[in-house]
């Protein structure tokens, strides 16, 4: 893997461990909403990979549709601000969605879309986050289903960028930048 200037990558999670986790949250959620359908929401880009794992592992009738917001810039810091680029394809009026989002950072984007979302009257409202880093949070949100609680580091992979690089990295690797 090329890396930009002197970028460093640190494994933090390994392909195999998020496999592992992948499939158990994919079983809770086939518990909780046993014999209905779910309807997965996934936020473009950084859960297109997370989603499609997950979605393959739960065994209940389901459905896809996307939202794609932007709350970073192109680096590290996070504008605060929160747009909506796409809108959802379909009404979710009356269904069981689990919005699935790769990382709870501030909780910014997440206090943001649960908020459009309930608007919407969906039956039940539900949060998956493969990531969650909580000593970073602003708003007050949780994640129903959590992959793993991780420190306050920048990390890409499994479908996380830094300024549209590394979402292919089958792991979920530290990034340091050198000092600016
Ligand atoms: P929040 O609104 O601060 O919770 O941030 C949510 C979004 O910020 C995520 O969907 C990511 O796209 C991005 N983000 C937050 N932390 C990281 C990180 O460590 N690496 C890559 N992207 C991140
Ligand atoms: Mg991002």
């Amino acid at each position: 893997m090329s890396l930009g200037g002197q970028e460093k990558l640190k494994i933090l999670i390994r392909r195999a461990a998020i496999q592992k986790r992948v499939r158990e949250v994919a079983k809770q959620i086939t518990r909780d909403f046993k014999g209905e359908r779910v309807h997965l929401i996934g936020v473009l880009k950084g859960a297109c990979i997370f989603l499609s794992d997950l979605v393959r592992e739960v065994s209940l009738e389901t459905s896809i549709d996307f939202m794609a917001v932007s709350s970073y810039g192109k680096g590290k810091q996070t504008s605060g601000q929160v747009r909506v680029l796409k809108d959802l394809d379909s009404s979710i009026e009356g269904l069981n969605v689990v919005l699935v989002e790769d990382i709870l950072d501030t909780g910014l984007t997440l206090n943001y879309l649960v908020r459009i979302l309930q608007q919407r009257k969906p039956r039940v409202l539900r949060i998956a986050a493969l990531l969650d880093k909580p000593s970073r949070r602003v708003k007050d949100v949780k994640g129903d289903y959590v992959g793993f609680t991780i420190p306050n580091e920048f990390v890409v992979g499994y479908g996380l960028d830094y300024a549209e690089r590394y979402r292919n990295l089958k792991d979920v690797c530290v990034l340091s930048l050198p000092p600016e």
